[in-house]
């Protein structure tokens, strides 16, 4: 397993480019297989969670081309097994998408119960649900859900608001005989970015990115070419990792419009930010602290909670934070707290930070993805030598982020 090795307490300066978004890139690489026709993927980040996507999608017999770098090329003329490679989707959660595109697409569709994570239970309540409602009949023998059947319109109310469960319930009804009614969606930019590729397909959507979403079902759909929307998540990590360390950066590539949430609090943090229609720059500021909760989109991104209790470690005053989306992550802090930060735990959905504090440079371990990258500025804010483990997590995500960090004067290697 590699480790990154950091020396903290030096300022970065520089620009810095934003990838597209891996969550964006992992739906379209399951929906491609609702055509028989090829599929282009364009601006694609070349991260762990891809590769394995792409792995599950050649499993099933689907033909994937990486002509280059951040391109992909989907062709699935023909699926050769219902089964989802449990080996496989147990890594990976977005796998669950691609339980939505396999049963539309061939009637049938086999997989194990996701691995619980981290950061919570995740159940897929709302995945079976959904699929019931478009007709399909559910079976659960021999630890895989056997769901079947020919998929018919229907009006469907999600129980909880869910990103994924949106979107597989868009794939679904896409193909699906009739009128499909979606009430209480997610609203995130992925989602929407899903709808216009599927329409492009031939698909008819409206509504998507908004909480009501109708879709008339299509006999099939075409191939098509897709460009990958910028990594939200990552362009406010790029932020937060700039605020926390007092570094001047140039985040560019992004679309800030998607950040909202962020940038108020932010600014209420006393950063000071520039910006623009596809960029933003960060610029030293003494901080203050500020109130933070987790919340759907448009609401403030539980995949920035972590680097954003980083982020309030080096800011005047205590700040709540509140995590409304996943009941286990913010077990994390206990790590960051070895490090020096004060924070205080009141229930497993509210902390207390208490700042400023000097962080400890020290050895730990990436639970997950975000708390990983959330250790990986901790590490940089911190003056001497912290050793990150289990990079992998980080890599899942992030892009060579070494290779990108130290273009901006991070002293980080890849051992
Ligand atoms: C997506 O996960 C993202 N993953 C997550 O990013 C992100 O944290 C999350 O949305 C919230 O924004 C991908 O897009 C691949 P949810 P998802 O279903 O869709 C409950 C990252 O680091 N729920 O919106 O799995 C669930 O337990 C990852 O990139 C049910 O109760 O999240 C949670 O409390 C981590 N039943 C809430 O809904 C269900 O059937 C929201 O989860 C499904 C979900």
């Amino acid at each position: 397993m590699d480790k990154f090795v950091i020396n903290g307490g030096k300022k970065l300066r520089g620009t810095i480019e934003v990838k597209g978004a891996k969550n964006a890139a992992l739906k379209i690489f399951a929906a491609s297989i609702l055509t028989p026709e090829t599929v282009k993927i364009k601006n694609v980040p070349e991260v762990e969670d891809i590769t394995r996507i792409s792995e599950l999608l050649k499993d099933l017999g689907v033909e994937v081309i990486h002509p280059k770098k951040g391109e992909y090329q989907i062709t699935a003329a023909k699926i050769k097994t219902s089964v989802i490679n449990p080996y496989i989707a147990k890594k990976l959660r977005a796998s669950i998408v691609l339980t939505s595109s396999v049963l539309a697409r061939t009637g049938n569709v086999k997989f194990p119960h996701p691995g619980g994570c981290v950061i919570g239970e995740r159940p897929i309540n709302v995945f079976l649900d959904g699929y019931k409602a478009l007709g399909a009949k559910i079976n659960y023998r021999n630890n895989l859900y056997n769901i079947s059947g020919k998929l018919r319109g229907a009006k469907f109310v999600f129980s909880n608001i869910s990103v994924t469960g949106t979107e597989a319930m868009l794939m679904a009804s896409s193909l699906a005989k009739g009128k499909t009614v979606l009430k209480n969606c997610a609203c995130e930019p992925e989602i929407e970015s899903l709808a216009n590729f599927l329409n492009s397909c031939g698909a008819k959507i409206r509504g998507a990115g908004t909480p009501f979403v109708i879709i008339e079902g299509v006999e099939s759909l075409k191939g098509a070419e897709y460009k990958t929307i910028p990594d939200r998540i990552e362009a406010g990590t790029f932020a937060i990792l700039a605020a926390a360390t007092k570094s001047n950066i140039l985040i560019k590539n992004c679309e800030p419009e998607h950040l909202d949430s962020l940038w108020i609090v932010l600014k209420s943090a006393g950063v000071c930010l520039k910006i623009s229609s596809d960029s933003v720059e960060i610029i030293p500021s003494r901080l203050k602290t500020v109130d933070v909760k987790t919340h759907e989109y448009p609401g403030f991104p539980t995949d920035l909670q972590a680097p954003v209790c980083v982020l309030l470690t080096q800011a005047e005053g205590q700040g709540l934070v509140h995590e409304t989306i996943f009941e286990s992550r913010l077990f994390w802090l206990d790590e960051l707290k070895r490090m020096g930060a004060d924070v205080l735990m009141h229930d497993p959905h509210r902390i207390s930070i208490k700042g400023p504090t000097k962080l400890r440079a020290r050895e730990i371990e990436s639970p997950d993805l975000r708390a990983g990258m959330a250790y990986l500025i901790a590490a940089l804010v911190a003056k001497g030598k912290s050793t990150l483990n289990n990079v992998y997590q980080i890599d899942r995500g992030y892009e060579k982020i070494e290779e990108r960090l130290r273009k901006i004067g991070a002293e980080i290697k890849r051992i």
